[in-house]
Order: C-alpha cells, then sequence, then structure tokens
C-alpha cells in the first residue's frame, strides 16, 4: 500500500469529505512544484459516517477552479487500528488534534495545519460542512498559505 523510503502524511479533518481531502491535494501540489517526491499524502477523517464515499462537491468544485483535482477522492477513516501507518497526522482544528490525541497518538507526531502562521491566529481551519460558499473558499486560502511553511517544516524534521 505505501511506497518505502516515503514520509507518510495524514491530513486529518472531521468527515474527510471538505477540509482535509482540499489538505491533501494542495500540499500534494506545493510539494511537486518543488520537487519533494519523497512524501506519501493521504488524508482521512476521524468520524465514519462518509467511509468509501466521494469528496464534498463545494470542495471538489473549489479544487477544480484551483486546477487541482478531487474527483477520486474517496473518503476514508483514521483509526487506532490503521494511525500507526502515517508518520505525521496534520489536524485541521483543535477537535481533531483532541480526537488523535484520544486515540493514543504521540503528540510529537501530531501537527496543526495552521501552526506555523502568527501565533495570534485562532490555528483551526473552521470547518466549512455547515456554511455557505465563502468557506470553501477560505479553507483553501488558509492550506495554501501554510503549505510551504508546513514542508519546510517537515524537511528540517529529517
Ligand atoms: P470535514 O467537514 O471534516 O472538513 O470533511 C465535515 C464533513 C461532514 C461532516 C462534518 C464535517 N458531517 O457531520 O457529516
Amino acid at each position: 500500500m505505501f511506497e518505502k523510503n516515503k514520509t507518510r502524511l495524514l491530513f486529518v479533518c472531521l468527515g474527510n469529505i471538505c477540509r482535509s481531502p482540499l489538505a491533501e491535494v494542495v500540499v500534494k501540489a506545493v510539494a511537486a512544484e518543488r520537487g519533494l517526491d519523497h512524501y506519501h499524502i493521504e488524508s482521512a477523517g476521524t468520524g465514519d459516517w462518509h467511509v468509501g464515499g466521494p469528496a464534498d462537491p463545494r470542495s471538489a468544485g473549489k479544487a477544480k477552479e484551483k486546477g487541482l483535482d478531487l474527483g477520486r477522492h474517496r473518503a476514508q477513516q483514521i483509526t487506532p487500528d490503521n494511525c500507526n501507518n502515517w508518520d505525521w497526522l496534520i489536524a485541521m482544528d483543535a477537535e481533531n488534534r483532541a480526537n488523535l490525541l484520544r486515540m493514543g497518538i504521540p503528540e510529537s507526531r501530531i501537527l496543526m495545519m495552521r501552526q506555523f502562521e502568527d501565533p495570534t491566529n485562532i490555528p483551526d481551519v473552521p470547518d466549512p460542512y455547515y456554511g455557505g460558499a465563502h468557506g470553501f473558499e477560505d479553507a483553501y486560502q488558509m492550506l495554501v498559505a501554510n503549505a510551504e511553511a508546513l514542508l519546510d517544516h517537515l524537511e528540517q524534521q529529517s
């Protein structure tokens, strides 16, 4: 399932249909632009409601608008049984992070998507699921604004 010798990154949100799939394709694109081919990148939700289903059409539409593709996305769940498949878990918000800690994942393997911004900002990518279309543009902008710094941080870890 995983390529050998790759650092395995998992972007994590609640449903794995809105934020983390978008984070996955944004960071994959930035890594590709930088020629960083030693990352295996996926996304997952802490909840099981959408497992096996496609990305939310609003997220897929936002990706398409930005030249990215979420057409093949299928939601998956992170669980205590599979959480060791990934080296780094990147949480979209504080609730996601708390859920990961509750699964027993060590704090040292968990990052927050927005932790590299000005520390006076709230470090959450807000859940756009119940809101309007602007929430998806806002989420996209937050992901783009943090992708380079996240990869810089990860590059310094190995
Ligand atoms: P996501 O958004 O965590 O960014 O994928 C959500 C998607 C679905 C639900 C909640 C949040 N839900 O309750 O089904």
